[in-house]
């Protein structure tokens, strides 16, 4: 087990105390909301499969060829990696990332603040396209991620600090991605990571569940 990450939570100057890490199932909007949210943070955004592939030189792909063993344990090395960056950022993790523990102790630990993209697999298997960084994604989008959130919802709830539920955006408002991750500031200044005059917003008025 790594030393606790900025188990002091000093973020320095920045907006946010620590790391924010986003889970959820593929289709979740890891990516798009966590690009939004860092840019409400002013602090830099990973997309975990992105990295894994500039610093291995290998794709998702090539690493799921090799068996998803190989790409659990570079994705866990990769995680701990980035937690362990003395700099605050937003992670957009893989959503696969709670299946493996040494993830999960990760990123229940106290020096990050974990975030649950939630929503049902009916209808993320409306969104998530099929994508070359995306193998396990073939066959039958809602029978794979009905299968996965059978396994995963559990985990992501274990870890999470907060949850925000996707599907009302997409329902309310005109720009979901935006509305989500207002939502995602909002439940990290719940949590006490961000002061609330970043979270000051007209329209930011949709549920967003935090773990007590
Ligand atoms: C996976 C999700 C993918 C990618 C890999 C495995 C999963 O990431 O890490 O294909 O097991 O759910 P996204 O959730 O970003 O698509």
């Amino acid at each position: 087990m790594p030393e606790p990450i900025g188990a002091d939570r000093d973020g320095g100057g920045s907006a946010v105390i620590g790391h924010v890490v986003l889970v959820g199932l593929m289709g979740s909007g890891k990516t798009t909301v966590g690009k939004k949210v860092a840019s409400l943070l002013a602090v830099s955004f990973v997309d975990a499969d992105v990295e894994i592939e500039a610093r291995t030189g290998r794709t998702v792909a090539e690493w799921f060829a090799e068996g998803e063993a190989a790409f659990r344990a570079a994705e866990a090395d990769l995680l701990a990696e980035l937690l362990a960056a003395p700099e605050p950022s937003v992670v957009g993790s893989g959503g696969g990332v709670v299946v493996t523990e040494r993830n999960r102790r990760l990123l229940a630990s106290p020096a990050v603040t974990t975030v649950y993209l939630h929503a049902p697999a009916r209808f993320l298997a409306t969104r998530a396209r099929a994508r070359p960084h995306r193998p396990l994604l073939s066959g039958d989008p809602e029978t794979v991620l009905s299968t996965m959130y059978a396994e995963r919802n559990a985990w992501y709830r274990e870890v999470a600090d907060a949850v925000v539920e996707v599907r009302p955006a997409h329902e309310a408002a005109e720009k979901p991605k935006w509305r989500l991750a207002q939502q995602v500031v909002e439940a990290l200044v719940d949590v006490g990571v961000v002061d609330a005059s970043v979270a000051q917003s007209p329209d930011a008025t949709a549920p967003s569940e935090v773990r007590p």
